[in-house]
């Protein structure tokens, strides 16, 4: 059986990620992941310098969901480089880092410093974050700003660039094809929704930063909805996410075009749910005698 999935040029042994935010570094999970085992590790989005994130509270259940405004904390690429990567030289599995930036210059000088790094296997660009006051979601609302940040950012890396998609847009294929159009080897999506909840008694938004992002199974059949609309309308793969929460999800996405997957918000409830998910597409491939996962991707 075939597993193997092609992200422009990087060649990955199963098609199951996880997704960026919802799996730290990825080794605070090594005592109870086998980390080797994922397809790829995608790291929570690491910006220029460190950010202590929104104030609390930043996460809010909802009906098959959450809410989430974190607000990018992370430790800044500096100490990135110099703190955690080395730690990953034990760990056999290839890393996608994640970036964003408050200015185009910003995106381009972190991948300027990152094109160089070998650890580093491929670059996902998050134009989409909702939950911060500068940069972020903006960039991937507006098709022309997004074309001409992953221009900048494509002349800045020879490294394989992942655009990381908004689903809070009208028309998701004409900021897919723009993002294609200026050189992004790789399409992901979704990110979160934006959304927003309120305590009737003290009549306060939820969250600190008033409004948040929405993952987990509640999104899951419009990030299908537009998995499949882009993988028809781009040539270049595309990692789908939204909600998986199970191998039946997974199979969901890989059939309406998905190149790949990444679990989410599913991480937070079980840590082993990626490898559960490679596992059990082993298992369904030899069941239904299919040899190659291309025989049933796009497939719907
Ligand atoms: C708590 C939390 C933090 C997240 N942080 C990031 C982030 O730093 N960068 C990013 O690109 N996406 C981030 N995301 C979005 C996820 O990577 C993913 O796109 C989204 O949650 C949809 O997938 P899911 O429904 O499986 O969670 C975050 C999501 C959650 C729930």
């Amino acid at each position: 059986m075939n597993l193997t999935t092609s992200l422009g040029n990087l060649v990955l042994k199963n098609p199951v990620l996880v997704a960026s935010g919802t799996f730290g570094y990825g080794l605070e999970y090594q005592d109870i992941v086998e980390l080797e085992k994922l397809g790829a590790l995608v790291l929570k989005t690491i910006t220029l310098n460190p950010r202590e994130g929104n104030s609390p509270p930043r996460i809010w259940e909802t009906p098959s969901g959450m809410l989430n405004a974190i607000g990018l904390q992370n430790v800044g690429i500096d100490n990135f480089l110099d703190a955690k990567l080395p730690l990953f030289k034990k760990i056999d599995v290839p890393i996608i880092i994640n970036i964003a930036g408050e200015t185009i210059d910003e995106y381009v000088e972190l991948a300027n410093r990152l094109d160089g790094v070998n650890e580093i296997a491929a670059i996902e660009l998050n134009v989409s974050c909702p939950n911060v006051k500068k940069g972020g979601m903006r960039f991937g609302e507006d098709s022309s700003l997004l074309e001409e940040l992953v221009k900048a950012v494509r002349r800045a890396t020879k490294k394989n660039l992942i655009t990381k998609l908004t689903p809070n847009v009208t028309d998701i294929t004409a900021i897919a094809k723009s993002a294609e159009g200026a050189g992004s080897d790789v399409l992901s999506l979704v990110n979160t929704f934006l959304g927003m909840a309120i305590d009737t008694n003290s009549r306060h938004p939820r969250l600190g930063y008033t409004t948040g992002g929405l993952s987990g199974p509640a999104i899951r059949p419009i990030a299908v909805r537009m998995v499949w609309q882009v993988a028809k309308a781009v040539k270049v793969p595309v990692i789908g996410m939204g909600g998986i929460a199970s191998l039946e999800d997974a199979l969901e996405f890989i059939i309406a075009g998905a190149a790949a997957i990444s679990t989410g918000t599913a991480n937070f409830i079980n840590p082993n749910i990626a490898v559960e998910i490679i596992d059990g597409l082993g298992r369904y491939m030899e069941k239904n005698n299919i040899k190659d996962l291309s025989e049933i991707r796009g497939k719907v």
